[in-house]
């Protein structure tokens, strides 16, 4: 077990993530278009796929890997902005019928249901060009220009063909498969490890660089919670409620998707779940001192209901 105390201020991690969720959510707001700019129903519809709800989980490992890096908060809030609205878009396009098909997102009907499929598809497209644009800010806002060049290619790697988006093909290429372990690890760490081990680098990189074995640790952490995240999320699909997740449940079953549960089942995906979670806080215990959000994370990236 870690050296740091599982969560010895439960209460400050609850209000520190609070904070950061406030801040965050003040900054999209500030940095989505106002609706009555034209075009005011694309901008209304963006207004309505990003605020208002949301774990902002990838948000949280901005600030906290930034912490750890001792990084100016104003730059956080840039690149924080850019994970999640990178993630709110590609939820938007998750949910379309040529995708999984589902109506309800973050407890309200999904973008193209309110909106239609065709403003649904651009509200996607400009919230990714919109993310690129509030990183760009990050240099104005505190972080070395070398270093927002390295965090733009690196968001774009995440969000792109070989992360995010190549994932999400393989996922619909993989209906109605029994995929291998090596395989669906291989799509998960794709369509979703890959956006929270870009969340945990833009924050450190807004900062003081680690040195090489801390930099390791936090590989590490990154690559155990990214995991850990979708095998949650494949055990929550068949655990969970829509009221308590936001979303439909019993969806992957119903859309013949191979998930961590069908292919080794839900004590074993559960039992993978607190290993990814205690990689994580091994790795913590590495990068020591400014860690202990990071561990709160880990923990509740596994231990969360929705
Ligand atoms: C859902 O992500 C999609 C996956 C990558 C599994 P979240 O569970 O973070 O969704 P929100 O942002 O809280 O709605
Ligand atoms: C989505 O995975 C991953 C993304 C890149 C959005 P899921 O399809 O399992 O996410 P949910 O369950 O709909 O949130
Ligand atoms: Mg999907
Ligand atoms: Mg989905
Ligand atoms: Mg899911």
């Amino acid at each position: 077990m870690s050296a740091l105390p599982a969560c010895s201020d439960e209460v400050a991690f609850a209000d520190w993530s609070a904070a950061v969720a406030a801040r965050v959510e003040i900054a999209l707001a500030r940095t989505l278009p106002d609706e009555e700019l034209a075009p005011q129903r694309l901008h209304q519809a963006m207004r309505y796929a990003v605020l208002g709800a949301g774990k902002r989980v990838r948000p949280l490992l901005v600030h906290a890997a930034g912490q750890l890096c001792k990084a100016p908060v104003a730059a956080l809030d840039s690149a924080a902005c850019a994970v999640e609205l990178i993630h709110a878009y590609s939820l938007v396009h998750d949910d379309m019928p040529c995708m999984d098909d589902d109506a309800l997102r973050r407890g309200k009907p999904t973008v193209h249901i309110a909106y239609g499929e065709a403003l649904a598809m651009l509200v996607g497209d400009a919230l990714q060009a919109l993310a690129f644009e509030s990183l760009c800010g990050a240099g104005a806002q505190g972080a070395s220009a070398a270093s927002t060049v390295r965090m733009c290619a690196e968001l774009a790697r995440a969000a792109g063909s070989t992360g995010m988006a190549g994932g999400q093909a393989i996922d619909l290429a993989s209906v109605g498969l029994q995929l291998d372990r090596e395989s669906l690890e291989d799509m998960h760490r794709r369509k979703t490890g890959a956006m929270l081990t870009a969340s945990v680098r833009l924050g450190a990189w807004c900062g003081d660089p680690l040195d090489a074995a801390r930099q390791a640790a936090l590989e590490r952490y990154a690559a155990a919670i990214g995991l850990a995240f979708q095998v949650v999320d494949d055990i929550l699909d068949v655990e969970g409620d829509a009221g308590t997740l936001g979303k439909s449940a019993g969806k992957d079953a119903l859309n013949d998707k191979p998930t961590y549960v069908s292919v080794i089942g839900l004590e074993a995906s559960r039992d993978l779940a607190r290993g990814l979670r205690d990689d994580a806080y091994a790795a913590c215990d590495t990068l020591g001192a400014g860690a202990q959000r990071l561990h709160q994370i880990a923990r509740l990236i596994v231990e969360r209901k929705s």
